[in-house]
């Protein structure tokens, strides 16, 4: 029997930084300040932590415009720091997932800084660059995700440089072959340290149509509407080439044993699952964020759990995520009483989920005023509610000023609820999200079928999505009312104990129904012989 990976049954936690403990009093999270907290991630249980970056970066876009792959950000620390940090990780056996940032450099990097030098420098071709127009237009249509052309004009050589993001993000160029060696080679830089992998940026932007065609229009674009949205993309995302330069930094992770490789690419399902790679070569984990854009409604979310696992590749692990530093969070966007709700449906599905580092106390959506907006998106495209600072505030861990998240004056505000949603206050309320998350992540190790067992939908009603996860002998039900109304399911004559309720009280056994208050979610353990 071959053991199973680490990261099927693992629970894994993204930690954003700048915003999870500042150790030194500039205001910005720093590694020092994330190994002060390791114990936090251990009470919690999960097994990994997702670092979002933290190598060197003039910050543009806050640590994803990276100047030097192979080392820290003295706002982070050093590498001394970083080493000292993933044996502290490893000590609490926790493992250390690291941001690989391909698509794009900063304008900063030194490759950059050869490759604009002239037409004829030898890193000319690590980046795209295409001669403007003859009128002295952009070459094509091609919007940058920060607003405005992807194209910026280099007056010193007269050619214009891609960047799907920032002007100051130049995108590297993948079908150079110099590129994808000096990358994979970062790879193995941090391998070599014992990290134990990476989530890899942006991969669906990574290659761009080679000859330079326009996106065609988006039909479903109205004004009002943001400007980059009128075009789709298809030339300048999802492009062939993508899966060779997975499969390439797949190689450098299987050459050292339990790494683990999880990309980041918003697609529909059917285009995602090739991000598995052929035989799967690819990613082992393709992030799934389709609970993030999927109604919160039971037809809704059992159409999308049945969809997903059906289009899965045959051997391939399924992962959930609720939120990351990109997205509302969700407990803004679906409420807190159904934040809980959603806690417990991330935590009992089958595949690896990922915690947004903030969830697990129920943080939401923090509205920042005009003059402290930090973030390029909002600044670029100011009144379309897309700017990413109101999830990114500091971590609350106390009551103390700041949440004790910095002695000095922190670099987003801190949540207007932070003096009574910290990590100390719930710690001490056996109610709390906190204390939810610490039981589902319990109950989850505690259980093969939760784990590592299959899923099948039992049953979605006007108010509850309901389903069972099996492994040999084991059978446990989890029944999941999506409303702030009481209901009853038919289903739960034959599903005996309650082996935990949202509410993290002791509802009475169901009889000749599962009773669901508001709000309420419940995991059943049902006897194994029922049909
Ligand atoms: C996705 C990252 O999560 C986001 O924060 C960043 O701005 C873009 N990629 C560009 O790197
Ligand atoms: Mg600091």
């Amino acid at each position: 029997m071959t053991e199973i990976a680490w990261w099927r049954s693992a629970v894994i936690y993204q930690v954003y930084p700048r915003s999870f403990q500042d150790s030194d009093g500039d205001g910005v999270g720093d590694l020092a300040g994330i190994a002060q907290r390791l114990d936090h991630l251990v009470r919690l249980g999960v097994d990994a932590v997702w670092i979002s970056p933290i190598f060197p970066s003039p910050m543009r876009d806050f640590g994803y415009d990276v100047s030097d792959y192979c080392a820290i950000d003295p706002l982070f620390g050093t590498l001394a720091d970083f080493d000292a940090l993933l044996e502290a990780a490893h000590a609490r056996g926790l493992r250390v997932i690291l941001d690989f940032v391909p698509n794009h450099t900063s304008d900063q990097h030194p490759w950059f800084q050869e490759s604009r030098a002239s037409k004829s420098a030898p890193k000319r071709g690590w980046y795209v660059w295409r001669d403007p127009k003859p009128d002295g237009s952009p070459p094509n249509n091609w919007q940058s995700e920060f607003g405005g052309p992807a194209w910026t004009f280099d007056a010193a050589t007269g050619q214009s440089y891609y960047h799907a993001y920032l002007t100051e993000q130049p995108d590297l160029d993948w079908r150079n072959p110099e590129v994808e060696a000096a990358m994979t080679d970062v790879l193995r830089f941090w391998f070599d340290r014992g990290v134990d992998g990476f989530r890899v940026d942006a991969i669906h932007h990574l290659h761009e149509d080679e000859e330079g065609r326009d996106n065609p229009p988006n039909p479903d674009w109205r004004p009002g509407m943001p400007p980059n949205d009128r075009w789709l993309q298809t030339r300048t995302i999802d492009q062939p080439g993508v899966h060779a330069s997975i499969q390439a930094m797949r190689q450098i992770a299987d050459a050292y044993p339990d790494r683990v490789m999880i990309g980041e690419a918003y697609l529909p399902i059917d285009r995602l699952m090739a991000y598995y790679g052929a035989d799967l070569t690819g990613f082992h984990l393709p992030f799934n964020f389709h609970l993030i854009s999927t109604d919160w409604k039971p037809a809704a979310l059992a159409a999308l759990i049945e969809t997903y696992e059906a289009a899965l590749p045959a051997g391939a692990w399924p992962n959930w995520v609720l939120g990351n530093h990109d997205r509302s969070r969700v407990a803004s966007r679906i409420g807190p009483a159904q934040a809980r709700v959603a806690a417990m449906l991330l935590l009992t599905l089958r595949g690896t989920p990922t915690i947004y580092q903030g969830e697990e106390i129920g943080m939401l959506d923090t509205p920042i005023p005009p003059d402290l907006v930090q973030d390029p998106y909002e600044k670029n495209l100011p009144g379309f509610g897309l700017g990413r600072d109101p999830v990114r505030t500091p971590m609350p861990w106390s009551g103390e000023p700041n949440g004790g998240f910095t002695s000095g004056r922190p670099w987003l505000p801190l949540a207007a609820d932070a003096a009574t949603r910290n990590v100390a206050a719930e710690a001490g309320d056996p109610r709390s999200m906190l204390s939810l998350y610490r039981a589902l992540i319990r109950l989850r190790r505690a259980s093969a079928a939760l784990s590592l067992g299959d899923v099948r939908l039992l049953a979605a009603t006007g108010a509850a999505l309901v389903y069972e996860r099996r492994l040999g002998g084991e059978r446990v039900v989890v029944a999941l009312n999506l409303t702030g109304r009481a209901t009853s399911l038919p289903v739960g004559a034959s599903a005996c104990d309650v082996l935990l309720s949202t509410r993290l009280d002791d509802p009475a056994p169901p009889r000749a129904a599962i009773r669901l208050r508001a709000d309420e979610g419940l995991v059943l353990r049902a006897p194994a012989d029922h049909p």
